[in-house]
């Protein structure tokens, strides 16, 4: 029989300090130390993001390893994002990755956040649980990320689409954050939308040509709309806030179904698979398990747990590589931005 592979993975690209353990395609364990601090400035705070991962690191990376009841010294191999992500944040667990595994002379593998995103969908607990076959799209959205993704194997991936301005899940949180909700505003809309009427307000969709985003003109519009009602309703917000809410997440749904569609109809897969922050909307997961079911597709929707920054994704992710000695060198820094 040959010797089981066990990966530690690790994850520090933005204000998650993540940690996790996979040993044969199998995942052991996976602790995730979210930071408080940043809630009241409205946004990640990059240098205190890198402290609190400084301070982090080391128990989220001991839990990891006591959860899965695996030794230090039994790991194959150390996988950990190298990018995109905050610079500072990103040389906390790439520094941690490379000086464990001199110290337990083991190869590193780094890791490219967004392939990790996509890959989560090969996370399992059990052998028997359903992984997407090849080829298949994957809807990429999060704070910093709205890409159409065809992928042929773990390390082909071809961006089909992408947002030439906000980001989906800026869209989301901008949106929020003029209506006074707290940052990240896309689970507040979230929340809110599923007791509002989408069709009550009206928001500019894009006309882009192709398969690229852009929600920079959705996001004018909704202030506008708050700017021109407050003028004659100072409490118009307070008064319409689910519906506001329902309508914003409506438009953004339909902006990011109409080009997913498209793709779809343009490469003839017959798998969708969706990750980031934002797929843990409700209307989204609903908007594509619906569309795969109406055109006969098998949908891949992650559980939530999946679909923020977790180095579970980080692990499988370099458990691909690991089986392809595909490893990286100690010469190699991270990267803050990426075009895949
Ligand atoms: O992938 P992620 O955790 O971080 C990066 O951007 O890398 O994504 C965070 C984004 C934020 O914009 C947040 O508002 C959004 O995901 N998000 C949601 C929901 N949960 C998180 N947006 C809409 N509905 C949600 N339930």
């Amino acid at each position: 029989m040959s010797e089981s592979i066990t990966i530690l993975g690790i994850e520090s690209s933005c204000d998650d300090t993540s940690a996790a353990v996979i040993r044969d395609g199998l995942l052991l364990s996976n602790v995730i130390a979210s930071q408080e601090v940043h809630a009241e400035y409205g946004g990640v705070v990059p240098e205190l993001a890198s402290r609190a991962h400084q301070q982090n690191i080391v128990p989220v990376v001991d839990t990891a390893l006591r959860r899965a009841g695996v030794d230090k010294h039994s790991l194959s191999a150390i996988a950990f994002t190298r990018g995109p992500g905050l610079l500072g944040s990103l040389l906390v667990g790439t520094s941690f990755a490379k000086g464990m595994s001199l110290g337990l002379r083991v190869p590193i593998v780094d890791v490219n956040h967004l392939h990790g995103h996509v890959l989560s969908h090969f996370i399992r607990r059990e052998e028997s649980d359903p992984v997407p076959s090849y080829p298949f799209l994957c809807l990429l959205v999060s704070g910093g990320n709205s890409q159409i993704i065809l992928v042929r194997n773990y390390n082909d991936m071809e961006i089909l689409g992408r947002t030439i301005d906000d980001a989906a899940g800026e869209a989301f949180d901008k949106c929020a954050k003029v209506m006074g909700l707290p940052y990240p505003g896309g689970p507040h809309i979230d929340r809110l939308a599923a007791q509002g009427d989408p069709s009550r307000f009206k928001f500019a969709r894009p006309h882009i040509p192709g398969l690229d985003y852009s929600f920079s003109g959705l996001k004018t519009s909704f202030l506008y709309t708050l700017r021109d009602n407050l003028k004659t309703n100072p409490d118009f917000i307070t008064e319409n806030q689910a519906d506001l809410a329902a309508s914003l997440q409506h438009t953004i749904i339909a902006i990011l179904m109409d080009k997913l569609d498209k793709a779809v109809r343009a490469t003839g897969v017959t798998t969708v698979a969706i990750g980031g922050g934002v797929s843990a909307n409700s209307g989204v997961r609903d908007a594509v398990a619906d569309y795969c079911r109406r055109r006969r597709l098998t949908a891949f929707i992650p559980p939530r747990l999946f679909t923020t920054d977790n180095a579970a994704m980080v692990a499988m992710a370099g458990y691909f590589k690991y089986i392809d000695r595909d490893f990286c060198r100690y010469d190699q820094t991270p990267f803050a931005r990426v075009t895949v």
